[in-house]
């Protein structure tokens, strides 16, 4: 656990902002904050303090406007306001973003339509990265009950401050079944590509067992030696170069040996019988000390839990808390360390919480009276070190540094 110390008195908030030191905590060389007031306000006041074109990654997590009355916020506006409301924010949150950053808003589908179109218009059609579903609920309890189709996700409209310019990190995620293309086996992956002979994977498991394998060892198996399993797949003639395209041809009229292609910066292209050869391993990472099967993250994110997070930073927020893990992959994807990240519309503080256990610099706006029941307590477990709950595992988290409070 990690001794949390007292902040300066005499630290100060940029121009435009009083910094309330009774609700400072941690060490005073932070520079994040939360600010208490108008969402609105506070950007504009952040852009004029110099924090224009600085944040790597804004998550907005805004009232959906759900026609519900929260004990922490109003969640009934006519649906034009509503959207007037949010239009003014996200305009000031594109002036905030940095070149190369992009904004994640979460949102359901009571107003997708309307927030996708006013982020068209704002940030620019070709600027939109991906419109992510997120689910968080299944068709259980009373929601079995009803009629037609039953709504289990949110959204995440995601979008580049300058697509050309975003780098997102490559996320993988574990794959939830086997391929069951890659059924070869090599037992010299080593030696040169021309000399390369290949079975069937369940021939190799059998002899390995000393019995007929079932289906699940063969797959374990697979993974364990995936250096050794391969599929073969037809390659895209018209989208490869002219010297790929020549091995193609070479391949079909030589298909008992496997060809080679060096290509400077990628893999090197593998042919036999005019077929890619595709290594299982290239899709093996390892996790928690042992080699998963995982596949590119794809925009259905369905395997983030939304159930059991009620404790999650000691926060209860019910209904609105959204998921440690659901920012650690937003941040995991959008940013490195020591990038800044936004938050407009803070909440019980996941945001910050996450962004902080991940050693990224942050900024969150909240103007409720649950930021100092709720938000700041949190934060301040995280800062000491005294919450093990949500991504704290995940990133090792035993606490350090500290927060300002501005007003
Ligand atoms: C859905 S909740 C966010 C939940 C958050 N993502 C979490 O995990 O705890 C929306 C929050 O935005 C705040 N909010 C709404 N309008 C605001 C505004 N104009 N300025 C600042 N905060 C605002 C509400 O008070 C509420 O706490």
């Amino acid at each position: 656990m990690a001794t949390a110390t007292t902040l300066a008195p005499g630290a100060s908030a940029p121009p435009g902002f009083a910094r309330d030191a009774r609700r400072c905590h941690g060490d005073s060389r932070s520079e994040c904050a939360v600010v208490h007031g108008d969402n609105l306000d506070a950007m504009r006041r952040l852009a004029r303090a110099g924090f224009a074109g600085r944040f790597r990654c804004a998550y907005f997590d805004p009232p959906f406007n759900s026609g519900r009355r929260f004990v922490e916020y109003d969640d009934a506006l006519s649906p034009a306001a509503w959207l007037s409301a949010v239009r003014e924010r996200l305009a000031c949150a594109r002036d905030l973003l940095a070149a190369d950053g992009a904004i994640f808003v979460e949102i359901d589908d009571t107003e997708v339509g309307a927030l996708q179109v006013a982020m068209d218009e704002l940030f620019g059609r070709e600027q939109r990265v991906s419109t992510v579903t997120v689910v968080r609920s299944a068709a259980t309890g009373h929601k079995a009950q009803n009629r037609g189709p039953v709504n289990v996700t949110d959204f995440l409209l995601v979008y580049a401050r300058d697509r050309a310019r975003w780098r997102p990190n490559r996320l993988v995620r574990e794959r939830a079944t086997y391929d069951r293309a890659y059924r070869t086996w090599l037992d010299d992956p080593g030696a040169p590509c021309a000399r390369w002979r290949f079975r069937p994977l369940g021939e190799r498991v059998r002899e390995a067992l000393g019995r007929a394998p079932t289906r699940a060892e063969t797959e374990r198996f697979a993974v364990d030696n995936a250096g050794h399993v391969v599929r073969f797949a037809q390659p895209r003639f018209e989208a490869v170069s002219r010297a790929a395209q020549a091995l193609i041809e070479r391949s079909r009229r030589e298909p008992a040996r496997v060809l080679r292609l060096r290509r400077p910066g990628r893999r090197d292209l593998l042919l036999r019988a005019g077929n890619r050869v595709l290594f299982l391993a290239d899709k093996v990472v390892q996790i928690d000390g042992r080699p998963r099967l995982v596949e590119p993250l794809t925009n259905v994110w369905d395997d983030v839990p939304f159930q059991g997070i009620a404790r999650e930073g000691g926060a209860r927020f019910v209904r609105n808390k959204k998921p440690e893990a659901l920012l650690a992959r937003i941040l995991s994807l959008a940013t490195d360390p020591g990038d800044w990240v936004l938050d407009a519309y803070l909440g019980s503080g996941t945001t910050a919480a996450v962004a902080h256990k991940m050693g990224r610099r942050w900024i969150g706006v909240e103007r409720g009276d649950h930021l100092d029941a709720m938000c700041l307590p949190r934060l301040r477990r995280v800062v000491d070190g005294e919450d093990p709950t949500g991504a704290s595992r995940t990133f090792s988290w035993q606490g350090g540094g500290g927060f300002h409070v501005w007003t």
